[in-house]
């Protein structure tokens, strides 16, 4: 009786056992190596490559990098947290499942229905910037789209779709669907590219750079360093991605956290380099241009190495849509799984061993937002989206080690419960710092996902007692 009342509970919980580490249909193949590759892939893209130079130009000037060490420090916070379920929950799904552990089913697909929020915004977002690179580049050779093509809905401007953000996105769905590894193996030759080109950035740049330029440091104080940080929190999404990859990791206990770690901290040191030598090479008020690095070369002359930096943006911004995409089909294969979404999403096909259909249906919803709605406002959404979910794991590590002790963990996070906190409060923080009609949004996202729960979600839940009998029941009649 007692059990049945916590199952039809609205906070009844997946019991650890069944995180889904034995009964996944995924083929384990990726290592340590691949995790921070897949890390690298999915953190260092538009943030850097693009939102860098509104956030100096319009909030934080050169204390732009106090702006990327605040943003940096919060995500420090929550990568931790992030380590320690994914070292002991090695599940699909992320921190949907962490919180279907620690806080019960109706918070589990609050946080899920956010996270749909976070990548398919987060790869629309990508997709848009990377339409904007390409644009240029393609501008370069004398070619033009037709205007009506090239940027989102805004029939005062005379556009109406991206059809270069659609593209690239039905591109990338169609890799995804070849299979994991394959998907790996493109991705690592993509992140290779892109960390040699910041590398080229940082070693010629430094010879550039005029120390005048950073004077004077803070020309919109301190609140313009925090408002900086709450754009640039955009470049260091996509560590969480990795732990999506869970269920298709040979040791996930050890390698998640590496992973996650390993990626983050070597994004950090090069944000912080870039912000330093690219407000260093050109004065903060000239960067609001939608291609600030290339642009930093482009300035001081440097004409073909900006030629290389603007190709190597694209690629690397190709290589976070693939991780941000892939995250979203697994998030979205994992909650299927549970019985709150459509099968449709879950189902494996056979040959390549990925969720085809589903990663299908979500790109080409993800086409339709990159080519429907603008960078900015993608990009705010996505920020919000990510803030909470950082907020909701980094406290849930503080529940699940006073509900689960025991439960043996590869990774533990250090001064619990004061880490969990910070990061928590870090979050919140940066979340006040976005405008009100991304709150409005976000909220309005949050009511239609409880309408889906109550209407769909709590009925069909594998976890819904009424549910388990009626199959039961149909087991038997046949
Ligand atoms: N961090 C990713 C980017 O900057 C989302 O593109």
């Amino acid at each position: 009786m007692r059990e049945n009342e916590q199952r039809s509970s609205l906070f009844r919980k997946k019991p650890i056992a069944s995180g889904g580490d034995n009964n996944s249909a995924l083929k384990r193949a990726l290592g340590p190596l691949d995790l921070t590759t897949l890390g690298v892939g999915a953190i260092i893209g538009t943030g850097i490559f693009v939102l860098t130079g509104v956030a100096a130009a319009t909030y934080a000037g050169p204390g732009l990098v106090l702006s990327f060490l605040l943003a940096g420090i919060i995500c420090a916070f929550a990568a931790l947290c992030y380590s320690e379920f994914a070292s002991s929950i090695p599940a699909s799904g992320s921190a949907y499942t962490y919180s279907y552990t620690a806080f019960g089913e109706v918070i589990a697909w609050i946080l899920g229905w956010d996270l749909i929020l976070e990548y398919g915004f987060a790869s629309a977002a990508v997709a848009s910037g990377w339409s904007g690179y390409f644009q240029t580049l393609l501008s370069g050779f004398g070619l033009e789209l037709p205007h009506a093509l090239t940027s989102a809905f805004s029939p005062e401007k005379g556009t109406y779709f991206d059809i270069t953000a659609a593209v690239i996105t039905i591109i990338i769905t169609f890799l995804l669907t070849r299979g994991v590894k394959e998907a790996a193996r493109a991705n690592g030759i993509m992140v290779a590219i892109k960390i040699i080109v910041v590398l080229i950035f940082i070693g010629v740049g430094v010879f550039y750079v005029e120390p005048t330029n950073w004077q004077p440091f803070l020309p919109f104080g301190i609140s313009g360093v925090t408002a900086g940080a709450a754009t640039v929190f955009f470049a260091y999404i996509g560590f969480d991605a990795v732990s999506t990859a869970a269920e298709e990791v040979k040791r996930p206990q050890r390698d998640l956290p590496i992973g996650i770690i390993a990626s983050l901290a070597i994004c950090t040191v090069l944000y912080i380099v870039v912000s330093l030598i690219l407000t260093g090479i050109v004065p903060y008020n000239m960067l609001n241009v939608s291609d600030p690095v290339a642009f930093a070369f482009e300035f001081v002359q440097l004409k073909g190495l900006s030629w290389i930096v603007s190709l190597g943006a694209i690629t690397g911004i190709t290589t976070v849509l693939l991780v941000m995409m892939y995250g979203q089909t697994r998030l979205l294969y994992s909650m299927s799984r549970d019985g709150l979404l459509s099968p449709v999403f879950s189902k494996v096909s056979g040959k390549s061993q990925t969720p085809a259909v589903g990663t299908w249906v979500a790109g080409i919803i993800v086409a339709l937002f990159s080519g429907f709605i603008s960078l900015g406002h993608l990009a705010e959404l996505t920020n919000i989206g990510t803030l909470f979910a950082f907020a909701v794991v980094s406290l849930g590590i503080i529940v699940l080690r006073k509900n689960n002790p025991d439960l043996k963990r590869g990774f533990r996070v250090p001064l619990v419960p004061l880490i969990p906190i910070l990061s928590a409060l870090g979050c919140v923080y940066l979340m006040t710092r976005l405008a009100a009609l991304t709150w409005i949004t976000f909220f309005a996202w949050l009511i239609i996902g409880l309408i889906i729960y109550f209407a769909y979600g709590r009925h069909y839940s594998h976890l819904n007692p009424a549910r388990r009998i009626s199959s039961a029941f149909r087991a038997k009649d046949k």
